[in-house]
């Protein structure tokens, strides 16, 4: 039906959030090669069943009642300061350890989501025309954002040969005097690569030298299982001069439907980002806030667990992956991975993986707007809603491709 009205061009001009269309391409696949097998999301369901028993139980029951009653103002201060010292002892999975971490809950804005925390600081960082720099493949919603309001988007290729790690020295060409924001996303999504405590530094060092913002997007920072803290940024107070950390709730604890984020950057930006909050949305939900400031240190142990077991899932899909078949970078959710059939883009092998095979995947070009041949190769598989028996499932399924699809493999 038409509208009697116009819509606003940079919603126009945004893409469709592209994951319906692979479950589109799902719907039409017949069981033949057995049930269907979903690897191209991330909720790690364990995580978030062992949150609704915790929730279920008589003690957490009792106390949600007790503080909903209360419905204390002081909430979100509770929940700051339980993130603070869950940070502070934290070891393993765990980040900015140690003595000398300069946050305090005044550099904390919670928001409904890490999306809105994106959101919202990029409504607060930069104007229609001015640009945003993103490594390339990006996180869709991201990009989705800057073209909806009005902002250019400024690819910063990464490639299989450098494990997907964006370079500090094509970055520094980038940068314009439109330039607001060089966007980070550690471990990524798609490509699951973890930039190193080095690779982190020199951004942040070059954002800071150019007067511009380095947001660093650590959704899946919990899955990263070495004993050292991602990168030391938090270390020096100066930090406070050009970082944003952004931080979802989501995945780590297992609850994506209750919309929970964190922006961490100076209490100067959050005075601004404030602004931009009280009109998205002013607070997050306050149930979830409520049920996970007092059982936050509690849920670490289970954090942890599932790190290790996501790494011993990563270990397992490396190991089956059949021949021919590359894993580019592979850590926290995802691996991304080279399909063997050249002249066939990513889409139309995820279509006919889904359709034919039963094999739910993301392609590369959901992540990109353009793409060559070689860079439209790639697909995103995640290794968290699944277990580890339907990871060697759809390993052993992928052996069937080049006889069902009668394409050619790579040499
Ligand atoms: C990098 C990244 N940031 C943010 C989000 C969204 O987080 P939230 O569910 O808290 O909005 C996701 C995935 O859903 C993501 O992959």
């Amino acid at each position: 039906m038409s509208l009697a009205f116009k819509l606003s061009r940079g919603v126009l001009n945004t893409i469709t959030p592209p994951i319906p269309l692979a479950y589109t391409w799902a719907t039409k696949y017949r069981l033949s090669h057995g049930p269907l097998l979903d690897m191209s999301q991330y909720i790690h369901l364990d995580t978030w069943r062992e949150y609704q028993v915790s929730l279920r139980s008589p003690r957490y029951r009792k106390l949600w009642l007790w503080r909903l009653r209360r419905l204390a103002a002081s909430v979100t201060a509770r929940l700051k300061e339980s993130l603070f010292s869950v940070r502070q002892w934290q070891t393993r999975c765990a980040l900015y350890t140690g003595d000398t971490i300069a946050i305090n809950a005044s550099d904390m804005s919670l928001t409904s989501g890490c999306n809105l925390a994106f959101v919202a600081t990029i409504m607060t960082l930069a104007d229609a025309g001015d640009e945003v720099i993103l490594p390339v493949p990006w996180y869709f919603n991201h990009h989705m954002t800057l073209t909806m309001l009005g902002i250019t988007t400024v690819p910063l290729k990464t490639r299989p040969e450098d494990g997907f790690i964006p370079s500090v020295s094509e970055c520094q060409t980038l940068i314009t005097s439109k330039t607001r924001a060089i966007v980070l996303i550690t471990p990524n999504n798609p490509t699951g690569a973890t930039y190193s405590p080095e690779v982190i530094a020199d951004f942040s060092r070059l954002a800071h030298e150019r007067g511009i913002a380095l947001i660093v997007d650590e959704t899946y920072r919990d899955f990263i299982t070495t004993e050292l803290p991602p990168h030391s940024l938090f270390s020096k107070p100066s930090w406070r001069e050009h970082l944003i950390h952004l931080f979802s709730f989501s995945k780590a604890y297992g609850v994506p439907g209750h919309r929970l984020g964190l922006v961490v950057a100076s209490p100067t930006f959050h005075t601004s980002l404030g602004k931009v909050l009280d009109t998205l949305q002013i607070c997050p939900p306050r149930p979830i806030q409520l049920a996970i400031a007092p059982i936050l240190a509690s849920l670490r142990p289970g954090v942890i667990q599932t790190a290790l077991a996501l790494e011993a899932r990563r270990e397992i899909f490396r190991a089956h992956l059949p021949p021919g078949w590359s894993i580019g970078s592979i850590g926290g959710y995802f691996a991304f991975v080279r399909h063997p059939f050249p002249g066939h883009g990513s889409a139309e092998v995820c279509q006919r993986l889904a359709e034919e095979l039963g094999i739910v995947v993301l392609p590369a070009a959901f992540f990109a707007a353009e793409l060559d041949e070689s860079e439209d190769r790639w697909i995103r598989f995640s290794v968290a809603n699944c277990d580890d028996d339907r990871v060697r499932a759809v390993c052993a399924r992928l052996t069937k491709c080049e006889a069902v699809f009668g394409w050619e493999k790579e040499a």
